[in-house]
């Protein structure tokens, strides 16, 4: 069983489910029967057409999972059948069977459960990369981060926690606060930049923000950025809000340091030994308890359509999954 997008739209409405055999591996490839994959937010903008122009229709959708090789092509040898793997950087985890190059199959170690391996990749890696290769963290500093209470926001919280930090953040509704109950925050912004300028204005009288780290977009975006304190950064890695950051964000704050973050830039660049050694690293934070996943449920592939709809409920407290 696999699934096909044919047409850009919302993943509930244009995501099929059809039947596939056992596909066979080509050289270089190995064949991974899909355990369970993750469905994240990235998912859902690529289904939307966000990046229509590197995406060309029908194409399997899933970015994210961890399965088992069944089958190696010619010229495999690092992986035999047996071996626990994430396929990354390829498209194609929600179905039975996933066909990757085996350059981008990265071992699991036996003792991570099956839920936090089919969520280690996206949201880890990229919480990590950017506190400690895009920016810095240090004893100290001032952190922001938008969007506090999505699962990525609280990984990033709890490791400014065991940095010795903690974050001023935002969240969009009262209640989503209660994910972060028991970790160390400076203060906590409710709602919208109007409802949180007095709190935004005492952060300028205290010096200012060194970093924020913002997938919201829009005007909480901008309002962020004005906190920012000359030779600060702001790292724009998300767009749960829909709405890009406006261009005076960087225009009128030329001291500040901006960049934006994907995770899929960063791991077509590097080698693959530096992949190896970040999902090491966030093993040993799953291990800590620092960036584990919380599940909100896992579906069954064949009902993939249950599974977008829960996606998009205001119930979910953590990752959907599926279970091919
Ligand atoms: N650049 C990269 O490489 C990269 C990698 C990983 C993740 N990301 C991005 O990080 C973001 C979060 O991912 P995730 O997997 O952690 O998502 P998630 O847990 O599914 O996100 C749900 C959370 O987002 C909040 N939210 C939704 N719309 C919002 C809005 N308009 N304003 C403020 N908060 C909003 C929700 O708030 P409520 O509780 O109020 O509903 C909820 O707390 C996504 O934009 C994703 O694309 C980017």
């Amino acid at each position: 069983m696999s699934t096909a997008v044919r047409r850009f739209g919302a993943a509930h409405e244009v995501v099929e489910v059809e039947a596939a055999g056992m596909p066979r591996p080509g050289t270089g490839e190995v064949v991974v029967r899909m355990d369970l994959s993750a469905v994240n937010p990235s998912d859902l903008v690529t289904i939307a057409g966000a990046y229509r122009t590197r995406t060309p229709l029908p194409f399997r959708p899933g970015y994210e999972g961890v399965g088992t090789v069944v089958a190696v092509g010619p010229g495999v040898e690092d992986l035999r059948p047996g071996s626990r793997v994430l396929p990354i950087g390829t498209p194609g985890s929600w179905a039975t069977h996933k066909v990757a190059e085996a350059r981008w199959c990265f071992p699991v170690s036996d003792d991570i459960a099956r839920e936090q391996a089919a969520t280690m990749y996206v949201n880890p890696c990229t919480a990590w990369l950017m506190l400690h290769d895009r920016a810095a963290i240090r004893p100290g500093m001032r952190v922001i981060v938008s969007a506090a209470a999505s699962e990525i926001g609280v990984m990033l919280v709890r490791m400014l926690n065991r940095a010795g930090l903690a974050p001023v953040v935002t969240v969009r509704r009262p209640d989503s606060a209660a994910r972060l109950a028991g970790l160390a925050i400076e203060r906590v912004l409710v709602g919208t930049p109007a409802d949180f300028a007095p709190d935004l204005a005492d952060v300028v009288r205290q010096g200012g923000a060194d970093l924020v780290l913002d997938a919201v977009g829009g005007e909480v975006g901008l309002a962020l950025s004005t906190v920012v304190r000359p030779g600060g950064q702001f790292i724009h890695y998300g767009l749960l809000s829909g709405v890009p950051l406006p261009p005076e964000t960087w225009q009128r704050a030329p001291g500040i340091h901006f960049e934006m973050f994907w995770l899929r830039n960063w791991i077509h660049r590097q080698p693959r030994a530096e992949i190896e050694a970040l999902l090491r690293r966030v093993e040993a934070l799953i291990r800590s308890g620092t960036v584990a996943s919380q599940i909100d449920s896992v579906f069954p592939l064949d009902e993939i359509g249950a599974a977008l709809a829960r996606v998009g409920s205001a119930r979910r407290r953590g990752k959907v999954l599926l279970q091919p």
